[in-house]
């Protein structure tokens, strides 16, 4: 681990980019002060300039470096759910390159709690920028293998074993305007606005947590998270529709036969979260042709609104 964490650092020295652990979602991490590194990430995952990459940093020291402005607000949050997988997007330092914020006036800025992140990210002495170690739209890597993958064995990545949140953080958009807070969330993840909510049970001015889809969150687009081969979701008691739409797909030659594997998901949603992106993996890989998961009417709240998240956008067929 030693040797490998030695290796990350140099190539991240020299101007490369590593896969990198962490407890969400393995990233592809570049040096926040070197552009090329920082475009390579881009390139790499064909990822459009429009959509921002989330700085990654070891010490909260390093917040004030990188946001304009560090309200107690903000401050309350990071102190609360750092290092852990919530990310604050707050006004920005203009020295901050402006291709990792796309050009957005804000940054994106979260500690991760996985130690080898941390400590890769101390030993290079700078923030990291990283997205999601996949190419634009598809699933996220939970897993070194799954990056190498990804990359054909192209990116070094240091192993930090399976990511054990397995989602992606939440990312919430933090603001103060006369003397008001107002938070949003802009992806959902597992930090709900429930936990946001309780940590400012009692404080001093007054704050809002509003959720759903905003102009301000560029990257979260409709088709996100793609397995290989469609998914389909559907209610238990739409069974005759799901029919329906496996014969359509097959009508439209997306499809040969009728070779269908199930996403069954854990009945605790934070385990049904680890093994989310790793499963669909898995199924698509496993010479199946489509993919049905099965949506149980007790799966909301908490992190199944993450996972739903998730699901309604990887999906090609969804069945009310
Ligand atoms: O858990 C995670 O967040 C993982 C790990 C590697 O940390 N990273 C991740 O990065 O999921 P990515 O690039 O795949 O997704 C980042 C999301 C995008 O949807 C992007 O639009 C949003 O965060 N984001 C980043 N900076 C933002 C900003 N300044 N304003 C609004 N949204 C921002
Ligand atoms: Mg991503």
């Amino acid at each position: 681990m030693w040797q490998q964490l030695a290796e990350a650092r140099r190539i991240l020295k020299g101007g490369g980019v590593v896969g990198m652990p962490t407890e969400t979602v393995y990233g592809l991490a570049a040096r926040i002060g070197d552009p090329q590194a920082v475009k390579s990430i881009f390139t790499l995952k064909t990822r459009p300039f429009f959509d921002p990459l989330i700085v990654h940093i070891a010490r909260h020291a390093q917040l004030a470096q990188l946001a304009a402005e560090v309200s107690d607000a903000a401050d309350h949050l990071a102190k609360h759910f750092w290092p852990g997988p919530l990310t604050l997007v707050l006004p920005r330092r203009a020295s901050i390159n402006p291709m990792i914020s796309a050009g957005l006036p804000t940054v994106g800025i979260r500690m991760p709690s996985h130690p080898l992140a941390r400590r890769l990210i101390s030993q290079v002495g700078e923030p990291l920028a990283a997205p999601s170690a996949n190419r634009f739209g598809k699933t996220s890597p939970t897993t070194a293998a799954h990056v190498r993958r990804e990359f054909n064995d192209e990116v070094f990545v240091l192993d930090g074993g399976s990511a054990h949140v397995g989602l992606e953080s939440t990312v919430l958009a933090v603001e103060e305007s006369h003397g008001a807070v107002k938070l949003h969330i802009l992806r959902p993840g597992i930090v709900t606005a429930e936990q946001v909510r309780e940590i400012f049970s009692d404080w001093h001015q007054p704050v809002t947590v509003s959720t759903g889809i905003d102009r301000r969150s560029p990257g979260h687009t409709n088709q996100h998270y793609v397995p290989d081969i469609p998914l389909i979701l559907y209610h238990s008691d739409a069974v005759a529709a799901l029919e329906q739409a496996v014969e359509q797909l097959k009508a439209n030659g997306r499809i040969k036969e009728d070779r269908r594997a199930e996403l069954r998901l854990n009945p605790d949603p934070l385990l049904a979260a680890r093994e989310l992106y790793a499963s669909l993996r898995t199924l698509g890989e496993s010479g199946a042709e489509l993919i049905v998961c099965e949506v149980q009417q007790w799966q909301h709240g908490g992190a199944w609104e993450a996972i739903w998240d998730r699901l309604m956008r990887a999906a090609e067929v969804k069945i009310q």
